[in-house]
């Protein structure tokens, strides 16, 4: 898969809502109740970090929820992608970006939110060919205002800013032009997907889902 293909396909995930929940699971018996609460919440793009033991299980369960697009966060390495893809995820996110991994993620057709901070991490990602980013960590490097200045120069570019977002500051980002939806935790926080309290998760995920960017 190209670099411009997989950031049409990106750009397709992140216009599903303007929120796509950032999952650390701690038990693949909470995955299918937890995805099916953000889906029907409308949240249908979910990111389950690979930094539990279960995650590629918790991967697998979810991506029976119909409705849903689950994704693979915290991609490091190119066993990451091959595992990912074999888990049934459709695309894939990482804090930041290697030629290793982006190769590991073209060669295995698994479209990437590849990880950028910096104008020229920025930059050398769109020379080769990634125009759909996600800016990472966002609040630590300057939240909103930092990725409003970066934009000015490279509006050709679009972010899923993620890191420290929460319904307190997420409508900063999604009003930028440059920004197509955020990525937090705030919608499945670990108390309430610990409790099972779907309908508590169907709540948040129903306040995200309704915010306008
Ligand atoms: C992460 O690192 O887990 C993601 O960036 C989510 O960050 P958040 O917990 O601040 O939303």
């Amino acid at each position: 898969m190209t670099p411009e293909h997989a950031s049409e396909l990106a750009r397709k995930i992140c216009d599903l809502a303007p929120v796509v929940p950032v999952l650390v699971i701690k038990d693949a018996a909470q995955a299918e109740g937890l995805a099916r609460a953000l889906v029907k919440g409308g949240l249908p793009a979910l990111e389950v970090t690979l930094r539990t033991p279960c995650a590629l299980e918790a991967i697998s369960e979810m991506a029976k929820v119909a409705g849903g697009a689950v994704g693979a966060g915290t991609l490091l390495t190119t066993q990451d992608v091959e595992n990912a893809k074999k888990a049934g995820a459709t695309f894939g996110v990482s804090p930041g970006a290697t030629d290793r991994l982006l190769d590991a993620c073209e060669a295995n057709d698994l479209p990437l939110l590849p990880g950028a901070a910096t104008s020229s991490e920025v930059m050398r990602l769109l020379e080769r060919g990634y125009t759909v980013q996600k800016f990472f960590p966002a609040e630590a490097n300057g939240g909103a205002p930092a990725l409003k200045a970066i934009g000015a120069p490279l509006p050709q570019v679009k972010f899923c800013p993620t890191g420290g977002i929460s319904i307190k500051n997420v409508n900063d980002y999604l009003s930028l032009s440059n920004v197509l939806c955020c990525g937090g935790s705030w919608v499945a926080p670990s108390d309430l997907v610990d409790a099972g309290d779907w309908d508590g998760i169907e709540a948040l995920a129903r306040e995200a889902a309704a915010l306008k960017r």
